[in-house]
């Protein structure tokens, strides 16, 4: 974004539910200075959120920067569009980077900026420093969550009771980040982020183990490689309007407006 637009940035939020509805609730209180919400985008009627909800094309006419809170299918066909509308676009569903095509094409688009937000995981910035340092030679991503939040279309009726009905912690699936995000769309975001910054889905080994006793939403990353060995574990609440969603993701989003939108101070 050029620092001779006018300002206030104008916001359109792609998606008004747990995310995108307390993102513009946010907006308009004014938490991020110097944006303001214009539109909501979504299919369902979000009620009165306090913008207008407008369909995409209406909305694209107003945006500087459009924020996507909806899931994988608008980053697969409207991100690259965005961009090259000259629209900065920031997405919470990075799951859909896995496909290397779609991941080439928003790289290459432009002038919109592409932005990821961190979301519901931290630490990015020095897996991300130290994939620069030389390959990672290990990459691990646990995931633990509640059994009902891990019940997918594809699961046979059987098979998605015996998932909601467990009584102990059970692994639901082993294999690389973009297999993953693949079978759990919604659920392993953070992986598929993992997998961005070191740059290789196919590095990330991701567990997703469903466990009814995850009160809180947990992700253990393990990394290693020639700068050095990281560990650390997130848990976060889930969100009391999704739970499939943390808590804390809406203000990751509007930390991660403020830092495309304003002067950077502090960490970044
Ligand atoms: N990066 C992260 O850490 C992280 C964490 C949680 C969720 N997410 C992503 O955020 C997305 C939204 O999460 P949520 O908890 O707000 O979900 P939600 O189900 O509460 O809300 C999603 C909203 O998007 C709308 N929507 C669906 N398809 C749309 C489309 N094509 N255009 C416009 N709107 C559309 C739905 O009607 C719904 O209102 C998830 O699908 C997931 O991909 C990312």
């Amino acid at each position: 974004m050029s620092r001779t637009r006018p300002d206030p940035v104008r916001a359109v939020v792609i998606g008004g539910g747990a995310i995108g509805a307390s993102v513009v609730a946010a907006l308009l209180r004014g938490v991020v200075p110097d944006v303001v919400p214009v539109a909501v985008v979504d299919p369902r009627p979000v009620g009165d959120l306090g913008v207008p909800q407008l369909r995409l094309e209406a909305a694209l006419e107003q945006a500087d920067v459009v924020v996507e809170c909806a899931g994988q299918a608008v980053v697969v066909q409207r991100a690259v569009d965005i961009l090259e509308r000259g629209i900065d676009l920031l997405i919470t569903s990075v799951g859909a980077l896995a496909d290397p095509e779609l991941a080439a094409a928003v790289r290459a688009a432009g002038p919109g900026r592409f932005l990821l937000t961190a979301g519901a995981i931290g630490g990015l910035d020095i897996l991300s420093s130290a994939a620069a340092q030389g390959p990672l030679t290990r990459v691990e991503v646990t995931t633990t969550k509640l059994p009902a939040t891990l019940v997918q279309p594809w699961m046979d009726d059987p098979a998605a009771e015996r998932l909601r009905a467990t009584t102990a912690a059970v692994e639901v699936f082993r294999g690389n980040a973009r297999e993953a995000t693949r079978l759990f769309p919604r659920s392993l975001n953070v992986a598929a982020t993992v997998g961005w910054v070191v740059g290789d889905f196919d590095l990330v080994d991701v567990r997703l183990v469903a466990d009814p006793a995850a009160e809180l939403t947990c992700h253990r990353v393990v990394a290693e490689g020639m700068a050095g060995r990281y560990a650390f574990e997130i848990e976060n609440l889930p969100s009391p309007q999704n739970p499939r969603t943390s808590g804390v993701v809406p203000h990751a989003v509007l930390r991660s407006l403020a830092a495309l939108t304003g002067r950077p101070s502090g960490v970044i």
